[in-house]
């Protein structure tokens, strides 16, 4: 069997396109959905997504405000700013790049911000409404996924979900997804006992462990469908590569589908940081929610 490949870029098009055409609808009522990013320090992996962030916010029709910070900025300041973006009425999402650097308290600094604007889905009160199966901000990533697996399946129900990792960014806010949609779900970690055998019963494998192809083909259930997270950088034959957390080669003989890497996960990331964007900026304002773009 060969894997029918899911092309997260071309997806991730068609969401660009649906946000498009709903801020279009909302700047006709005069309102110009807004997106703030902050960035404090040099990290150049955090340059590279806040400048690809501002840059597709933009092509959408949406207002950019990036505040780039001194690696040297004091919480206070930090701080200072997140209020002065939550009472800003141009700005309806708020997304703080992590990593921080090590001197500022990332959980205060993003509970700090007003969950309504929270677009990354990581303030505490989003984490608790996810988890009670109430309207929240959704994390970029597993809502990407979720679009993905909604695509390919329809109905999610009864499916036996195997998530491969347990960070607060993808692993739980998955499981918490899936479950939602009624899947059967696990969350597998680096102290799972035979990781190989619960993989093996997923239907839906998601693998975010940032370990670059540590899931063999034959850890795969044959016709399973596989969403690769990871994006780590290797270097083969002399030549720098991206890979996933996922063997491509070997899985894709078993797998029903599977996203590839590059061009998989990654694109739709941003495409739902834009998303969300729509969507805090409709609730704001009393307005439907954008159908196809939330969980
Ligand atoms: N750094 C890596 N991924 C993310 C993300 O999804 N959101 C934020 N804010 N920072 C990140």
């Amino acid at each position: 069997m060969t894997a029918q490949i899911i092309d997260g870029k071309a997806f991730a098009a068609k969401v660009r396109v649906s946000v498009a055409e709903h801020v279009a609808t909302l700047k006709a009522k005069g309102v110009t959905p807004g997106l703030a990013v902050v960035l404090v320090g040099e990290d150049p992996a955090s340059q590279v997504y806040v400048r690809n962030k501002g840059q597709q916010t933009v092509e959408v029709g949406m207002a950019s405000f990036e505040h780039k910070l001194d690696a040297s900025t004091s919480e206070a300041d930090l701080l200072a700013l997140i209020q002065r973006l939550n009472k800003d009425p141009k700005v309806h999402g708020i997304l703080v790049q992590l990593p921080l650097p090590k001197h500022l308290n990332s959980d205060l600094v993003i509970n700090t911000i007003e969950p309504a604007k929270d677009v990354d889905g990581f303030h505490i009160s989003n984490v608790g409404l996810l988890g009670t199966g109430q309207k929240s901000m959704v994390p970029c990533t597993p809502l990407g996924c979720l679009m993905m697996l909604r695509d390919h399946h329809g109905s999610l129900a009864g499916l036996d979900a195997v998530i491969v990792g347990r960070s607060n960014i993808v692993g739980k806010p998955m499981a918490q997804l899936l479950l939602n949609d009624s899947c059967t779900v696990t969350i597998a970690h680096s102290r799972t006992r035979d990781l190989q055998s619960v993989c093996r019963r997923a239907d839906i494998l998601v693998a975010a462990v940032g370990r670059p192809e540590m899931i063999p083909g034959d850890w795969v259930k044959p016709g399973a469908t596989v969403i690769d997270v990871g994006i780590n950088r290797i270097e083969r034959d002399g030549k720098a590569k991206l890979v996933g957390d996922v063997h491509f080669e070997s899985a894709a003989k078993v797998a029903g589908a599977i996203t590839p890497v590059p061009g998989g996960v990654g694109p739709m990331t941003i495409a739902c940081l834009l998303a969300n964007t729509v969507t805090a900026c409709c609730r704001s304002l009393g307005l439907p929610e954008p159908a196809g773009l939330t969980a």
